[in-house]
């Protein structure tokens, strides 16, 4: 599974353990930056993870900011996104079973290093459940469609 991580300042220090974690656990993990303690816009990285997972370029991706919350309203402006900010083991899980999400999204000022690398551990581990939960992520896709024909959209995806 190839995946991208990305950061603002807030999220480095997390985002480098996770890199660990991530590529313990044998994932190939691009890293998009940022790289330092310099004040960045957020968006900027959210939008280079974001727009790789929508147009099918990486399978999956994780943003870091310092609450999630701005890498989280970022990521799901992106056609196919499904973004879930995860502070808490059981949200992990039910994203992934449920939801289905394609990009993880946590608060680097919100949570420890060692709940943030579990929360990574599950969440790349836990499969989707379908079933009932497609029809759910169907009409997700097709709100994005009526939005694209009212031309509020966000492009084209091959996200799945
Ligand atoms: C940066 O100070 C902070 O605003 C950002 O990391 C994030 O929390 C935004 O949602």
């Amino acid at each position: 599974m190839k995946i991208g991580i990305g950061c603002d300042h807030a999220g480095v220090e997390l985002k480098i353990e996770l890199i660990s974690v991530l590529r313990e656990m044998g994932l190939d993990c691009i890293d998009y930056g940022t790289d330092g303690p310099k004040s960045v816009d957020y968006p900027d990285f959210g939008e280079k993870v974001s727009s790789a997972v929508s147009s099918g370029g990486l399978d999956r991706g994780v943003l870091i900011c310092g609450t999630g919350i701005g890498m989280s309203i970022v990521a799901n402006k992106f056609s196919g996104i499904r973004a879930s900010l995860c502070n808490d083991l059981f949200g992990a899980k039910m994203s992934r079973m449920h939801n289905d999400a394609n990009i993880l999204v946590l608060g680097g000022r919100v949570i420890g290093k060692d709940l943030a690398k579990e929360i990574v551990r599950v969440w790349f581990s836990t499969p989707f459940e379908a079933g009932r939960h497609t029809n759910r992520l169907d009409k997700i896709r097709l709100i994005e469609e009526r939005q694209k024909s009212a031309g509020h959209g966000t492009g084209t995806s091959q996200a799945r």
